[in-house]
């Protein structure tokens, strides 16, 4: 009976001495109840955000195997920030999907389906969930295209309803060669959103152009700030979200936002342009204070931007229609690539925690906890 079943559970604990423990101990299961299944997780990415809460402040050149345990020093002062996590072991792995193995009475008609689902403890070799925080994958479907339905696709669409419900009409988008970025590409595409795409490489401009992107900027060329200006001339475009969010590329885009509105002011003003400009910063790409050089007039905002507080505010009937187009776009739009499928045991080896940690285009590991 899942009742008395046990699994394991990756935990990642950080201690007052100022040691990050990861560890994987035997959780027992409880019993699905009515509206609950209970899934063999068989594929979860390990995603920007779960490394946050995964490696936390870790001082990552100390990484080291302790016995079955991962190990790394924590320096004092980064602990108060943390404060609120520290003697608590932290379950990890935001998204994932896998084989229903036992259901609640009402739901038995799903075992032996494949779910993908959200919701936190997803590097486990199962996970209880309620049905209204999976998604019911087609017969024929594979864990992995199940894994990554949640956090970057609702995330991609998020910014589409956030641009359209707040008045703008493009988008600016960086680090846009990521998993999340060339989704955004091909929901722009498909819903004749113009979209202005910054990454930092030539062979991130040649993979978004494969994918039919029109505007594509490689911040490391010399003239960047200057073909950003012409880009948002010819989308207008007035949101930008930032996933990088250190450092000066914010700023950057709100200068290059203004420098266009200022072509089309009638006479000088010293306060700047009316074109209101709103910059989002979504993720920590680089974990550096936000620089920003304010030679933009005041008509502008900047804020964060999270998945979870935006789903509230959207309301569940957008939401429910983010979901279906997910579902039917699962296998195209919303598609994701790994670099490698590894066991959970894996994510406990040093060398694989430090390669998952630079979060390179493309190297993104998916976890198999039924491996
Ligand atoms: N706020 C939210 O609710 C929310 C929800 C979902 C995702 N996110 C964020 O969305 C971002 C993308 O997630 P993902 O899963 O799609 O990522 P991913 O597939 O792992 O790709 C990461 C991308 O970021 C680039 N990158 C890494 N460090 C960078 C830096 N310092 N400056 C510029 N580019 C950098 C990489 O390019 P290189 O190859 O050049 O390193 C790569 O293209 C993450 O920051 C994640 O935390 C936020």
């Amino acid at each position: 009976m899942a009742a008395e079943r046990h699994g394991l559970e990756l935990h990642s604990l950080v201690t007052e001495e100022g040691t990050l423990r990861i560890t994987l101990d035997p959780v027992p299961l409880a019993e699905p109840g009515p509206g609950e299944l209970l899934v063999r997780v068989e594929a979860a990415p390990v995603n920007p955000s779960d490394l946050g809460l995964l490696f936390g402040p870790a001082d990552m050149a100390t990484l080291r195997r302790e016995g079955d345990a991962l190990i790394a020093d924590v320096p004092l002062d980064r602990l108060p920030a943390v404060a609120g996590r520290i003697g608590k072991p932290m379950a990890v792995g935001n998204e994932g999907a896998g084989t229903v193995v036992a259901a609640g009475p009402d739901l038995q008609h799903l075992i032996g389906r494949k779910v993908g689902m959200i919701g936190g403890s997803m590097y486990a070799q199962y996970r209880r969930v309620a049905l209204a925080d999976s998604l019911l994958l087609p017969e024929d479907a594979a864990a992995a295209e199940g894994a990554s339905l949640f956090v970057n696709p609702l995330t991609a669409l998020g910014f589409v309803e956030t641009m359209r419900a707040e008045g703008h009409s493009a988008i600016v988008h960086t680090a846009a060669a990521s998993n999340l970025g060339q989704m955004l590409v091909r929901i722009c595409k498909a819903d004749g959103v113009p979209l202005v795409n910054i990454v930092r490489s030539p062979a991130q401009v040649a993979l978004l152009r494969d994918l039919g992107a029109e505007h594509v900027l490689d911040s490391s060329s010399p003239d960047f700030d200057a073909q950003l200006v012409e880009a948002i001339a010819a989308t207008g475009a007035t949101i930008a979200f930032d996933a990088i969010g250190g450092g000066t590329q914010g700023g950057r885009i709100l200068a290059a936002m203004e420098a266009v509105a200022a072509r089309s002011l009638k006479s000088y003003s010293r306060y700047g342009s009316d074109s209101f400009k709103q910059l989002y910063i979504y993720g920590m790409l680089d974990v550096g204070p936000t620089v920003i050089d304010r030679h933009f007039g005041f008509a502008w905002s900047m804020g964060g931007w999270l998945l979870f507080p935006f789903l509230r505010k959207a309301g569940a009937e957008t939401v429910a229609r983010m979901r279906a187009r997910i579902l039917a776009e699962f296998r195209t739009t919303f598609a994701s690539t790994y670099t490698a499928t590894i066991g959970l045991a894996d994510l406990l080896d040093p060398e694989v925690a430090l390669a998952s940690q630079r979060k390179g285009t493309g190297e993104k590991y998916l976890v198999d906890p039924s491996r």
